[in-house]
């Protein structure tokens, strides 16, 4: 016998053996990255638990894990299919109204309520929403500015208690369930997803990532708070290029004090849910591609809720278990087996209810697991009240001063020629741009809509524009409104305030592609021609860019006396104005935001660790300053293409 015929199994077993080996070492590795924590377990509703579980048909217990969207399931399939749990996304309204009031929205919670109740006695339904700024699927709803503009707030204050008025919000219309905050930590501003961040500061994540979910949960017990969820995990900030549901490439340290660090913050706020994120990763300490979160079992059940100690549930991203490899939205034990405990199947959740029930018989899902899911779906429905005292009206959707509050807080000065702001209570002012009376441009994703968009300022009955805000504090007569900025001559003006906009986006659609660049007036020819138009022509421009990312815009800033970052402020355009202009009574406030992300000095600086940027993290001036650099910016020719 040759040789290499005796060595062959051998080798191939010594092979087999060592990545196996590597396997376990690498996965050892990945849990030791993280901080042990210790389970708080309440004693009482463990015993509840119990008793409830011993009680429940495979049937039933599968139910608890399937998560329908509204559109695609009725109270009588609630019963029939004893469902625990329902989403409405992006765009969801009850009766696909988006008109839909908060008795509308309540009434049929309480419809789907009592169908669960029938069907699984004892145990609640819950309902889980995108409340990301504000109630935003609901019309009439007060929207706060995105979590990058509480970023530059840096006030943990004003995010619990923008949560708490989000919870007040989402239980208002028999909703228990706010699938935020977001924890990403931003590596790449190209991904469209970068205004869902607090910024690129892990430490920024964690402080600001708490304070949310202490609000969003504040009162749980009661009926007044709502289930708050740390999404998405683990990584999704951190893809290649900021592609969306790309790939993260770090080694274990970097994913778990990076990218991990606002989980250790919602852990030590008490957060009942988390979400799996769509990202990849790859370990690039072993060089494992580990593939898609959703079947990560190292990172959801090690490390998550062994290593983290985390006891809640684990609920998978829309249909995101249909890109772990071998999976469709229809059957994933793979997914289950990895450690997501609901699964989020809007619309195919029949057939994959039915494929459930096969896989446990199968013994492709051990009992064992849906035992674990349905335990950590009954701690959590036992560890809140469901009912709820909050009256489903809209002035419980409400909170105008706290997202005023929470505007002036957010903007950041990045150019100023001293003196020209605050502008003063008498002065005459020429408004340009499309976006200066446009509430989906103030808005901006994840508002009525999916993407903020296909909506309009009747979508906005109770939100306030820059343009009507700054008629109401200047007067009527002393602001005039030209969009486009072709009708009018500046020079007779005290000043020009003009507003660039990106277009409204949300995952998916607002990353910036291989071909693009952070060039605004290339991404928005239209609104730097407005600029254009007024610069320099006898009254000083007072710009504002709504934006969900930093963007590169030397060539604009050039055109301006003064240059604010706005984000995408929300509802209350009055806060805008209580910065812009001098108060009527006591101190001017100045501009107190400063930057959650590098601020570009090039079109191609997409990276948030950028070395040369225009501003650094933390940068903006206060408007108070007597002298501040208002030099001409390099403007140099784009690249073809940014390099990759
Ligand atoms: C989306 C988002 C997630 C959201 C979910 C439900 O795809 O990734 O953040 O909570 O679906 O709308």
């Amino acid at each position: 016998m040759k040789p290499s015929a005796l060595l062959l199994p051998s080798l191939t077993a010594t092979l087999i053996a060592f990545a196996a080996g590597a396997g376990a070492a690498e996965a050892d590795a990945i849990v030791q990255a993280w901080p042990a924590r210790q389970p708080q377990r309440d004693p009482a509703v463990e015993a509840r638990v119990e008793a409830t579980l011993k009680t429940l048909t495979l049937r039933q217990k599968i139910g608890q894990m399937v998560q329908p969207e509204i559109r695609a399931i009725t109270p009588d399939e609630v019963r029939e299919y004893a469902i625990g749990t329902v989403l409405n996304g992006g765009g969801g309204w009850p009766g696909q109204d988006r008109a839909a009031t908060p008795a509308q929205w309540r009434a049929l919670s309480d419809q789907y309520q009592a169908a669960a109740q029938q069907a699984t006695p004892g145990v609640p339904l819950l309902w889980g929403t995108d409340a990301v700024h504000g109630h935003n699927n609901v019309r009439g709803a007060t929207l706060f500015p995105h979590n990058i503009a509480l970023g530059a707030t840096r006030d943990a204050d004003l995010v619990r208690d923008i949560g708490r008025a989000t919870a007040r919000a989402v239980r208002a219309t028999g909703v228990q369930w706010a699938f935020a905050p977001t924890l990403a930590v931003v590596q790449d501003v190209r991904w469209g997803r970068t205004y869902e961040s607090f910024g690129v500061d892990p430490a920024l994540v964690k402080r600001l990532g708490q304070a949310a979910v202490e609000g969003l949960q504040d009162g749980l017990k009661d009926g007044r708070g709502v289930l708050a969820t740390a999404k998405h995990f683990v990584g999704d900030g951190g893809t290649r290029r900021g592609i969306d549901q790309g790939v993260t490439n770090t080694t274990p340290e970097e994913l778990a004090q990076v990218h991990g660090a606002g989980y250790l913050g919602a852990l030590d706020a008490g957060v009942l849910t988390a979400m799996a994120s769509f990202s990849s990763w790859t370990d690039t300490a072993a060089f494992v591609q580990h593939g898609k979160m959703h079947g990560n079992k190292t990172l959801l059940t090690d490390v998550l809720k062994q290593r983290l100690a985390f006891d809640g549930l684990i609920v998978s991203d829309w249909d995101g278990i249909a890109q772990v490899p071998g999976c469709t939205a229809e059957s994933c034990p793979e997914a289950i087996n990895a450690g997501i405990d609901v699964i989020m199947v809007p619309y195919q959740w029949k057939t994959f209810h039915a494929n459930l029930q096969r896989d446990v018989e199968q013994g492709r899902v051990p009992l064992a697991r849906i035992d674990d899911a349905v335990r950590r779906i009954l701690r959590v429905k036992f560890s809140m009240r469901v009912p709820t005292d909050v009256p489903a009206t809209m002035e419980a959707l409400q909170a105008p001063e706290l997202a005023r509050r929470a505007v002036r807080e957010s903007l950041v000065l990045l150019k100023h020629k001293p003196g020209l702001l605050p502008l003063k209570a008498g002065a005459r002012v020429l408004v340009v741009g499309t976006a200066a009376d446009s509430l989906p441009h103030q808005a901006g994703g994840w508002s009525i809509t999916w993407q903020g968009r296909d909506t309009t300022n009747a979508d906005y009955p109770q939100a306030t524009s820059l343009l009507a805000a700054l008629r109401q504090r200047l007067g009527a007569a002393q602001v005039t409104f030209d969009a486009d900025g072709s009708h009018s001559d500046p020079q007779k003006f005290d000043a020009v305030i003009a507003v660039l906009a990106e277009t409204p986006y949300a995952e998916g659609e607002g990353d910036v592609r291989l071909t693009e660049n952070l060039r605004f007036s290339r991404r928005q020819p239209q609104d730097a021609a407005v600029l254009q138009r007024v610069a320099g022509r006898g009254a000083p421009v007072v710009t504002l860019l709504y934006s969900g990312r930093p963007l590169y815009v030397n060539d604009l800033a050039n055109l301006s006396d003064a240059f604010v970052a706005a984000w995408q402020p929300g509802s209350e355009g009055a806060g805008l104005t209580d910065v812009l202009v001098a108060p009527a009574t006591g101190q001017w406030p100045g501009f107190t935001g400063r930057l959650p992300f590098p601020w570009p000095a090039g079109p191609c600086q997409f990276s948030a660790h950028e070395t040369k940027p225009w501003w650094p993290v933390g940068g903006g001036l206060s408007g108070k300053e007597t002298r501040s650099d208002t030099k001409r910016l390099p403007e140099p020719a784009d690249p073809a293409i940014c390099p990759l």
